[in-house]
């Protein structure tokens, strides 16, 4: 097994042969930055100090072909190949004040949101959860794969909500629809994640989610409102059809409160005929916006989604420091091991 040296915070760990660093380390409890856990974000950029890494298939936006040729990583997808040192690249990272706990919860409430989608309502034992608006817990119940869901409701609330899109064929979003009721226990551990709220910045912010990556979005949103932060929002919200959108009564209340919030419904593949924009939720973006340097994206949503409009917002000037992304799905467990060799 190979040993790991992480640099910030002078600790070493071992990485069992096939895992990559990150999963390494956040199974030992370490708060190593991190969104999507799939390449496509950039979010666990890392410098490797020493050794060596198999560096599979990952976006060019998470990692460009000039970072990668000067020392630079990405944690979740970097397999050791021997003993290595990293260094992970510090940001703001406010979320790092939010310690990752283990707890016990109950089902307090269990209601579809739409025809597959459920919203979940969690208490903890003990104090409640603590986090950053944007941040993810990961959900265990028996028989199935735990996997991570992102808090929907404000970090001050004493419930925790989730909204859960049931995967056709998905082992743990179909258990958690068809068998979790109201008094069952599960257990949660979090909070994770650093696509959360920045709330040092003043520039515009565009917020955009795809089905259930609403959940995020939402409690960003929430978040920012309630704690004064008065710059334009716009708000994408995609959606193959009518029936598949959710929460617009929620957002049209925030965007009252607000003042300089806008709402945007697209809808994919609509069925019927509609007065809403219709076509994907990047181009919407493409076709509305112009120039986004010195703002923030948060967004939430399908690979296909999110990878869209990184592209979309990248060329139109969003550093790409300033995009803050969560990719909703089972982050692959098998790692192809014939991609590229970094080495320190
Ligand atoms: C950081 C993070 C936050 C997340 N937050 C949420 C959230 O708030 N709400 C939510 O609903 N989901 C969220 N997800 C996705 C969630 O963790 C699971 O990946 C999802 O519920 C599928 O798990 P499963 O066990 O049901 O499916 P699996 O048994 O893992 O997958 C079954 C099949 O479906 C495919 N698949 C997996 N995920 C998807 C998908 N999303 N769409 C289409 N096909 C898929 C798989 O490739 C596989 O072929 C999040 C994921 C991440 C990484
Ligand atoms: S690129 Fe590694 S967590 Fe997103």
């Amino acid at each position: 097994m190979p040993d790991v040296t992480l640099l910030n915070i002078s600790r070493s760990i071992e990485v069992p042969d096939g895992q990559t660093i990150l999963s390494a380390a956040l199974d030992a409890g370490i708060d190593y930055p991190h969104g999507c856990k799939s390449g496509r974000c950039g979010n666990c950029k890392s410098r490797l100090a020493s050794g060596e890494v198999e560096l599979p298939d990952h976006s060019r936006f998470a990692l460009p072909p000039d970072e990668r040729d000067g020392g630079l990583i990405l944690a979740c997808r970097a397999v050791p190949k021997g003993p290595v040192s990293v260094f992970w690249l510090e940001e703001e990272n406010e979320a790092a004040i939010y310690p990752h706990r283990d707890m016990e919860a109950e089902v307090t409430g269990a209601a579809l949101l739409t025809h597959d989608i459920l919203r979940l309502r969690l208490r903890a034992d003990g104090a409640a959860l603590r986090f950053a608006p944007g941040q993810y817990a990961t959900l265990a119940l028996p028989g199935v794969p735990a996997r991570d869901y992102s808090m929907a409701n404000l970090p001050s609330a004493d419930e925790l909500e989730f909204h859960i899109r049931r995967v056709p064929n998905g082992r743990t979003s179909t258990a958690i629809h068809e068998r979790l009721r109201v008094g069952d226990r599960l257990h949660v551990s979090g909070p994770r994640g650093s696509a959360h709220l920045r709330t040092g910045h003043t520039g515009p912010v565009l917020a955009v989610a795809g089905g259930s990556g609403l959940a995020p979005i939402l409690s960003i949103l929430e978040s920012a409102v309630a704690q004064g932060m008065r710059q334009p929002l716009r708000v994408y919200v995609g959606g193959r059809d009518e029936p598949d959108l959710y929460g617009l009564e929620r957002l049209a209340e925030l965007a009252a409160r607000h003042g300089d919030m806008t709402v945007t419904p697209v809808l994919s593949s609509p069925t019927a005929p509609t007065a809403r924009r219709t076509g994907f939720v990047h181009a919407a973006v493409r076709a509305d916006l112009a120039n986004l340097d010195g703002w923030k994206c948060y967004t939430a949503g399908p690979p296909v989604m999110t990878d869209a409009l990184t592209e979309v917002v990248l060329a139109k000037g969003l550093k790409r420091d300033d995009l803050h992304a969560d990719v909703f799905f089972t982050p692959e467990t098998v790692i192809d091991t014939g991609g590229i060799t970094a080495t320190g």
